[in-house]
């Protein structure tokens, strides 16, 4: 797959991560939106991709009640199931938010009823294809639904980066090692462009042993954790409720602090190259 540069002369690569856990519950939406926001805030022209039907991150972005929105990502794949000589514009299914530099396409709850006709008709790399055709983003972050399923692996084919949110449980500990693998045979089958770009601790309690201990013992058997964790705050609540990521709702939370550390430890060198190719073009 040859990258995305948003002109030639540019060559500003777009970065697409993938948010991925099968385990539901574990921060996938959280931070999917979280990072988007504050990549939005710090100038950077962001789109979330919502490919999970329960629609939250649709809901926490563009606020509750929105699953009347026109051109979701149902049916930009329902149009893939019919036989057309003009398919619409990809951009058509990109809705602004009422954040600055923030997009989203939305999700919808038909999204399930169409999951297995897009197995049987080989569909799984339209949607690569689809955000190849985009140029106007620096980074774009996929949400996913709590499976491995035609959207998940839709999903991890599309994405250059993929970061796996743990929520500190035993269970979940033993299901990463399969997890793990899951995305390396679709990065050997699939996508060569693919890695798994690290391990997010979600929901830690610092003073609590127990995830201190657990988040230990994978650091030593080498698992790829990345040393920001997130912590536990019921905040998230009522950022979810009010529609308002964290760094709109109080830039100056805990937590809100940590996803900013986050975001520029993912980014500092590919924003950097950014800044730079800009600099240049001027
Ligand atoms: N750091 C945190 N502190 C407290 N609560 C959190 C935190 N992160 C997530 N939560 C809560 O955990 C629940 C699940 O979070 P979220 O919806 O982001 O997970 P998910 O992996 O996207 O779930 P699903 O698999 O169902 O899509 C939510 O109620 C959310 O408010
Ligand atoms: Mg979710």
């Amino acid at each position: 797959m040859f990258p995305v540069f948003r002109d030639r002369k540019e060559k500003i690569k777009i970065i697409r991560r993938v948010i991925f856990n099968q385990k539901g519950g574990v921060g996938k939406t959280t931070i999917t939106c979280n990072l988007a926001a504050i990549s939005a805030v710090y100038g950077k022209k962001t789109l979330v991709v919502d490919l999970d039907q329960q629609c939250n991150s649709t809901h926490y972005l563009l606020g509750r009640g929105t699953n009347d929105e026109e051109y979701t990502i149902a049916d930009y794949f329902e149009e893939l199931l019919r036989i057309k000589f003009r398919r619409k514009n990809f951009d058509t299914y990109i809705h602004k938010t009422p954040f600055p530099n923030l997009h989203i396409i939305p999700s919808h709850p038909d999204l399930g009823d169409l999951h297995g006709k897009l197995e049987t008709r080989y569909k799984m790399f339209k949607l690569r294809d689809s955000l190849d055709s985009l140029t106007q983003f620096d980074y774009i972050y996929i949400d996913t639904p709590p499976a491995l399923n035609f959207f998940t692996r839709s999903a991890l084919i599309a994405s250059d980066s993929c970061l796996i949110p743990f929520d500190c449980d035993s269970f979940s500990r033993s299901a990463l090692y399969s997890l793990m693998e899951n995305v390396n045979e679709i990065q050997q089958d699939h996508n060569s462009n693919l890695e798994i770009e690290g391990i997010i601790v979600n929901q830690f309690q610092q003073r609590a042993k127990f995830p201190i201990k657990i988040v230990s013992e994978m650091i030593a058997d080498g698992l790829p954790v990345i040393d920001t964790y997130l912590s536990s705050s019921i905040k998230i609540r009522e950022s979810h409720d009010k529609a308002l990521p964290m760094t709109y709702m109080d830039a100056r939370h805990k937590l809100t602090r940590q996803f900013e550390e986050l975001y520029c430890k993912l980014n500092s060198s590919s924003d950097k190259n950014k800044n730079r190719s800009k600099g240049k073009s001027r």
